[in-house]
């Protein structure tokens, strides 16, 4: 294990973007981009007059509190995502995992029996009780169920039914709607690659034409965009990315463009992601992009690329580190997007994810760990493809995988895919 205490701001301190963001001709974007550049030097030079030795701390205590609240009590804020309440539990129980809190079991048995309430009578899980099936909230209520993993959480997923969901959202040219009647864009196929995976109900039907669909998405900037033609971005190239791994087609991707357009997202100044090309950092990018890292370290070791480190990612993991745990975390408990911004249960999540990605390299077999700061501030690994803890996904497909397909009850499941035998 590295502990890290070089200087900080190392990494950017020579890149101030006051003279490189805009060669000077200013725009309404090089004028935000100054403005965040800005707020993150005071918040340096604050936490320098404050500290005698440069070592960020995570605020585990305080994140604790915030979160564990949250799993029972929501304020008003909340309203406007009525409709992705799955996903509040999904970014709650993986930001405590992350934080290796258990869930006391009364806790984890009523969000089973939410979760179950929000399962749709066709198949699939909706955004609350009532609502229609939605690939989005379908993927944060297994992965939530998953974190639980236990009997009572794996047996509110009804396999058949959501194949049959699956199947209901699935188009002619391999991708899928979001919604029965809604639009298509590529973080459907993740959604449905995964979750069909984890429970085992992955079919060669099921995906007939899909990964062929998601190549169509990576465009000449090397990274993905939602649907083809559009605009790479961060979330749209992690989604398309994880579904090729999945299923088994990431060697089909341009993985040295991919790699230089995300490795180009990490922010000279700030030492965080952005999600695209000339718009500003975001916590929540910690693990969009930087979650494609270790995907791409695994594609490129299959393909036989023989300069590969064993003991790191290609991007700063530290600089990572010290955008996370210097600019994104409230005082309070949470994490946000960026220094002034609110907290919220999904840039907690997400920031907590990418915290998780930068300080620990490898997989189960090879582990190297880079943690900035004391060892409080270690969190738990997470597994880069479904974005939970690695043995609640080798639990979950020990178990489903025991089960027959639903489609055809007479034979037992196939042997778990490549990606997650090591
Ligand atoms: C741009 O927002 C954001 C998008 C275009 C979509 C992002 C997609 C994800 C985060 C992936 C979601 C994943 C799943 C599994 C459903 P913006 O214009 O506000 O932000 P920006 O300025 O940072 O691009
Ligand atoms: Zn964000």
């Amino acid at each position: 294990m590295d502990g890290v205490s070089t200087p900080l701001r190392c990494f950017n301190e020579y890149h101030s973007a006051e003279m490189l963001v805009d060669d000077g001709v200013e725009t309404v974007t090089s004028v935000e981009q100054k403005k965040v550049e800005r707020s993150i030097k005071e918040v340096i030079s604050v936490y320098k007059q404050m500290h005698s030795l440069p070592e960020p701390t995570l605020l585990r205590e305080q994140h604790y509190q915030y979160l564990k609240k949250g799993l029972r009590h929501l304020s008003d804020a909340y309203e406007c995502l009525d409709a992705s309440r799955p996903w509040l539990c999904f970014w709650i129980l993986h930001s405590l995992e992350l934080l290796e809190e258990p869930i006391p079991t009364a806790v984890a048995s009523d969000v089973c029996q939410f979760l179950s309430r929000c399962q749709s009578p066709t198949g699939g899980f909706s955004g609350g009780p009532g609502q229609h099936a939605h690939l989005a909230p379908t993927y944060a209520a297994v992965n939530a169920l998953c974190i639980i993993g236990t009997e009572e959480s794996y047996n509110i997923i009804d396999r058949k039914k959501l194949l049959d969901f699956l199947l209901s959202v699935k188009q002619p040219n391999g991708s899928f709607v979001m919604h029965v009647g809604g639009e298509v864009d590529v973080r459907s196929a993740y959604c449905a690659a995964s979750v069909a995976t984890l429970t085992n109900i992955l079919t060669p039907k099921l995906f007939e034409d899909t990964a062929t669909w998601i190549l169509s998405c990576q465009n000449w900037e090397g990274g993905l965009s939602g649907v083809p033609g559009l605009e790479a971005h961060g979330g749209y190239t992690f989604c398309g990315t994880a579904a090729l791994v999945i299923l088994g087609k990431e060697h089909m991707l341009d993985l040295k463009a991919l790699l230089r357009w995300v490795v180009s997202r990490q922010m000279r100044f700030e030492g965080g992601f952005q999600g695209r090309s000339n718009k500003l950092v975001d916590g929540c990018y910690s693990f969009w992009q930087a979650g494609l890292l270790p995907l791409l370290h695994r594609a490129l070791f299959k393909e036989g690329e023989s300069e590969l480190s064993r003991r790191r990612w290609m991007f700063e993991q530290q600089a990572l580190q010290e955008y996370i745990l210097l600019c994104c975390q409230n005082p309070g408990g949470g994490l946000v997007d960026k220094p002034g911004k609110s907290r919220d249960f999904y840039h907690t999540c997400y920031c907590l994810s990418g915290l998780s990605i930068a300080q620990h390299f490898g997989n189960m077999d090879l582990h190297h760990e880079m943690i900035l700061g004391e060892e409080e501030n270690r969190l738990a690994p997470t597994h880069p493809v479904y974005n939970i803890c690695p043995e609640k996904v080798s639990k979950a497909l020990q178990h489903f995988h025991q089960l027959p397909l639903p489609d055809d009850s007479r034979q037992p499941g196939p042997p778990a895919p490549d990606h997650l035998q090591s």
